[in-house]
């Protein structure tokens, strides 16, 4: 199905692979333009440059999720350069698989606080 141009512009975060990767092609394929937020910038720019680039409706941000200027300067940066922001999909994050006994007080700070 082609795609259709809804207006709306979508930043997703942690959207350089896995989940937030395919939510980004999802809503660009559903006509959103989207905002690859990552704090991997390279793996960010390929999405987007899959997607199209800039023209396409897609572009590539760094953010670190952790820092909340960060993320303010990304949605800043989206609507700078998409003319928006509509939608926000908290997508980034990490979850370190570890047996019970191994899990550390900085694993678990790491986790909550996103403390890389
Ligand atoms: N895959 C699963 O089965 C599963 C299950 C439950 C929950 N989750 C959660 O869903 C989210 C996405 O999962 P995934 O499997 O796609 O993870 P992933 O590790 O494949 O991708 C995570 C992305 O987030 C980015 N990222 C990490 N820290 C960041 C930060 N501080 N700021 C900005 N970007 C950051 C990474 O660079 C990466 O591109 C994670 O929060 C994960 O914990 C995943």
């Amino acid at each position: 199905m082609a795609r259709t141009e809804n207006g709306k512009v979508a930043l997703i975060t942690g959207g350089g692979q896995g989940i937030g990767q395919a939510v980004a092609e999802r809503l660009h394929a559903d006509g959103f333009k989207v905002a690859i937020a990552d704090l991997n910038f390279e793996t960010a720019s390929k999405v987007a440059e899959k997607l199209g680039g800039k023209n396409g409706g897609a572009i590539a941000l760094h953010v670190n999720v952790s820092d909340r200027d960060s993320v303010f300067g990304a949605v800043d940066q989206a609507v700078a350069e998409l003319g928006g922001f509509d939608v926000i999909i908290n997508n980034a994050g990490i979850a370190p698989q570890s047996p019970l006994d191994e899990i550390t007080v900085e694993s678990i700070e790491k986790v909550l606080l996103h403390q890389l």
